[in-house]
């Protein structure tokens, strides 16, 4: 049967987080391995009554088929808020997308031709890498630090080859929750000027901060050349599956055209939905409340990490974001590592799938989201008796 497919589906890396997270449905496992928002934060009331009123108030209205560009009172919201955060952006210059893990489809459809080369992260979001695959893309993995990415590897990738695209998530990355310096963005921009790379500016997480201080945004650096993706999965509910893109005017275009090919429009009634929410509730009071979570979540694990994990152990400290990235001893895999703290009922993710043609890397992503500050202090605990055991072993 394997020859009925399309050369472009067989090239495609399965999500093998998702067999992993199978593994951890047995409820005594405690699980770093997801990468949800926490539930217990979703506004549920505030929802049922945005609907409830909008329903009696504009029922048939909010039923019918819409634009393709999305709903003209949530591009405005979504220009009013760029603005309170002193970035220049016009309601024409967004498109709401399906998630915006959509916004990299429509990149791909709009602007990718087989074996364009392409500079992703390494490690890198696992979405990014297999919406790219769909269009073969040639990827060149830069790796990231503390700082951001690698810059003398970067501007050796940007002079050797013809890069279409440059895809990276600034703010506490997904997986390792890292962030760029200013200092690393502002040469970034500067490498590629004149030279028409594209960069995806992903953004999902950026509302998310507990710690330092805001950074500019690439689109706030290099206007023309950026697409700035933004969602509302992780500050209000992923399951409307609501996101944007931000593009200059000729982008703009040509995306909405492949956004018309693929579903005509994004969820008309559920962008109605946010939207009323966003304009009967205080949102910024609601984000507080999120990070503030996250951020008591964050301390719990970096604490319990520093307290139980063998000091070879290696872990960034985000300032932001749900995930925290660890690095092993050179030669422990994290495979290994899995295979052990499952029997010890505690999971995460092994690096494996955010690189392109990596196995057995010694790296690993831990969730900090989802799980409740005394869970995590008794996982990481299990977990650093894992490790101890492995490392001794070696
Ligand atoms: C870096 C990154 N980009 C995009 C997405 C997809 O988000 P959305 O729900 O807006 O499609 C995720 C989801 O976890 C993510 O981590």
């Amino acid at each position: 049967m394997g020859d009925i497919f399309s050369d472009r589906i067989s090239d495609v890396p399965r999500s093998f987080i998702r067999e992993i997270l199978k593994l951890t449905l047995d409820k005594s496992v405690i699980s770093f391995a997801g990468g949800l928002p926490n539930r217990d934060l979703f506004p549920v009331q505030e929802i049922k009554d945005a609907t409830d009123r909008l329903l009696e108030e504009a029922g048939k209205d909010i039923l019918q088929y819409s634009a393709s560009e999305g709903y003209l009172g949530l591009r405005e919201w979504i220009a009013d808020r760029y603005r309170s955060k002193n970035l220049i952006v016009h309601p024409d210059n967004i498109l709401i997308t399906n998630g915006s893990q959509q916004g990299m489809d429509l990149l791909g459809k709009t602007l990718l031709n087989d074996n364009d080369d392409i500079i992703i992260e390494e490690p890198g979001y696992l979405g990014a890498i297999q919406a790219f695959s769909l269009y073969r893309s040639s990827f060149h993995p830069v790796p990231v630090s503390e700082e951001g990415i690698d810059l003398d590897a970067f501007h050796n990738t940007v002079t050797r080859h013809s890069i279409k695209l440059f895809y990276c998530v600034p703010n506490f990355q997904n997986p390792s929750g890292i962030s760029y310096s200013e200092g690393n963005r502002q040469t970034i921009a500067l490498m590629l000027k004149g030279r028409r790379t594209i960069l995806m500016e992903d953004d999902p997480y950026g509302e998310l901060r507990f710690l330092g201080k805001e950074k500019s945004s690439f689109y706030q650096l290099m206007p023309e050349y950026t697409l700035l993706l933004g969602s509302f999965s992780k500050i209000v509910a992923p399951s409307f599956r609501i996101g944007w893109i931000v593009a200059h005017d000729k982008i703009m275009e040509k995306l909405v055209i492949a956004k018309q090919a693929s579903d005509l429009h994004t969820n008309y009634f559920c962008q109605r939905i946010i939207h009323r929410y966003l304009r009967d509730n205080d949102i910024d009071k609601h984000i507080r409340k999120i990070r503030e979570a996250y951020g008591r979540q964050r301390d719990a694990m970096v604490t319990a990490i520093q307290e139980y994990f063998p000091a070879e152990v290696l872990s960034t400290h985000p300032e932001g974001g749900m995930f925290l990235w660890i690095t092993l001893p050179k030669g422990l895999s994290a495979m290994t590592v899995f295979t052990a703290a499952i029997t010890q009922k505690v999971a995460f993710v092994p690096g494996d799938p955010f690189y392109v043609n990596k196995n057995d890397v010694n790296t690993l992503r831990l969730n900090y989201s989802s799980v409740d500050e005394e869970t995590i202090r008794t996982g990481i605990q299990r977990l650093g008796n894992v490790l101890k055991s492995l490392i001794i072993k070696k």
